[in-house]
């Protein structure tokens, strides 16, 4: 994600990050309602999915439009997916060749 390359540090007993820009850090300290899975992903059980839209809002915090998202566990695909439905690039791969099916699968009907 975009800040990745910073300087992390206590300031007044919590974590402070600067960005590779040089700016600070602003995290999500706000609950984010999960929304219902939509169609694309309800055709396969996944038990452990994760709801989109707060992937999702996760994404557009952290990383900016073109760069590049990565999920080394991607499961059913949702952070790939939400990944480039937000017009970032996404690197996905999983122990389990049914999850990277399913990934490239919904890749392939966005
Ligand atoms: C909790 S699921 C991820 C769920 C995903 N965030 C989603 O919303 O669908 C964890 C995934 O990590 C994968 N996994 C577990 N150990 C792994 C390893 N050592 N290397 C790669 N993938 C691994 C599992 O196969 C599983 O698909």
């Amino acid at each position: 994600m975009g800040h990745c390359l910073g300087i992390l540090y206590i300031e007044g007993g919590y974590l402070t990050e600067i960005s590779s820009e040089g700016t600070k850090v602003e995290h999500v300290d706000y609950a984010i309602s999960p929304q219902a899975h939509t169609p694309m992903y309800l055709m396969h059980k996944f038990w452990a999915r994760k709801p989109h839209n707060v992937v999702g809002e996760y994404i557009e915090h952290y990383s900016k439009k073109g760069e590049i998202v990565l999920d080394p566990f991607v499961g059913s695909g949702v952070t790939a997916i939400e990944a480039l439905k937000r017009g970032r690039k996404a690197i996905a791969t999983d122990l389990d060749p049914m999850a990277t099916f399913i990934t490239r699968i919904n890749r392939e009907n966005l």
